[in-house]
């Protein structure tokens, strides 16, 4: 018997556990070259605000141990000029399409929201990113603050497709954060975005990146994200997670669909490879089997089970 690797999240059925993360896949079909799209769960795009947004300036990205630091500050075309010249593409494609949305206010969600609903026959969900920390030096981050979360997700409710919140572990009070997401209409949360970081180049002196701090991602924040995940998973059993953090094979894959993720999102391993969101999947399928698991979402939360 084949491994069924369909998973729920929310009101949404998907056939495959494995996503995209967003910022890490473009904007369009990018990584069609690569990746049968319509394999994937989804393709989650880089964040698009109403407005086109040039981003931070260079450079944006550096490796790190283990992992990347980017400033790369939410360059896009903005969400009508997106619906216009990548949607489509990723259409063409099978792709199940999750667009990611940020602002600097709240009345910026709600216009990227609004711009979205001329689109929403075409997508599948819509992710809420409340924790960009490259923006004008991390000074909108919504989710660090339950309050600011719930502002943020009310603003977005004439969307009729499922929101997602993606959170933040910069701060402690990402459970209370959770709970505002979802009280506030979010289906599911995405847990975790990266950690904040920062590089001095040691030759000019000065921060490396040029918008000074960065996030890190990749294998060096895995750990992060399956304690966040575990954490909200225990105190929120009813909230679907999809799970994100140094996703780079199919055991760190595992490791939080143990602690409670439906889902995982592939981000930065996609820097190295750009079949790794394809390998990976492969690699869950051979790791059940390997395990004698018929259906990946028995493992869903198994960690949290006792005796
Ligand atoms: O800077 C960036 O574009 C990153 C976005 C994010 O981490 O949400």
């Amino acid at each position: 018997m084949p491994v069924d690797l369909s998973t729920t999240i929310g009101s949404l059925e998907f056939p495959a556990p494995v996503m995209t993360a967003a910022g890490t896949a473009g904007h369009g079909a990018e990584l069609s070259a690569y990746v049968d799209l319509s394999s994937l769960g989804a393709v989650v795009v880089k964040s698009l605000s109403a407005e086109p947004w040039p981003g931070n300036p260079a450079p944006r990205v550096h490796q790190t141990p283990s992992g990347m630091l980017n400033s790369v500050g939410l360059q896009g075309p903005g969400v009508a000029v997106w619906v216009r010249d990548e949607l489509p593409g990723l259409v063409e494609r099978g792709a199940r399409v999750v667009v990611s949305i940020w602002g600097r206010s709240v009345e910026d969600y709600a216009a990227a929201a609004r711009s979205l609903r001329a689109a929403e026959d075409r997508i599948v969900a819509v992710e809420v990113n409340l924790s960009c920390p490259n923006l004008d030096g991390g000074a909108h981050l919504f989710a660090h603050d339950p309050v600011a979360t719930t502002d943020v997700l009310r603003s977005t409710e004439m969307l009729e497709v499922p929101r997602w919140a993606k959170l933040s572990a910069n701060t402690d009070r990402v459970v209370e954060v959770a709970r505002a997401a979802q009280s506030a209409g979010a289906e599911a949360v995405t847990l975790i975005n990266t950690l904040i970081g920062m590089i001095i180049d040691t030759e000019s002196r000065r921060p490396l990146l040029g918008g000074v701090s960065g996030g890190l991602s990749g294998a060096a924040i895995h750990p992060v994200a399956v304690r966040t995940v575990y954490e909200v998973r225990k105190a929120i059993p009813d909230l679907a997670i999809v799970g994100a953090g140094g996703v780079t094979d199919a055991i760190t894959a595992i490791e939080l669909i143990l602690a409670g993720a439906s889902a995982v999102q592939v981000g930065t391993a996609t820097f190295a490879d750009p079949r790794a969101v394809a390998k990976i999947l492969d690699g869950l399928r051979t790791w059940c089997e390997a395990h004698e698991v018929s259906q990946l979402r028995d493992l869903i939360g198994g960690a949290h089970q006792t005796g």
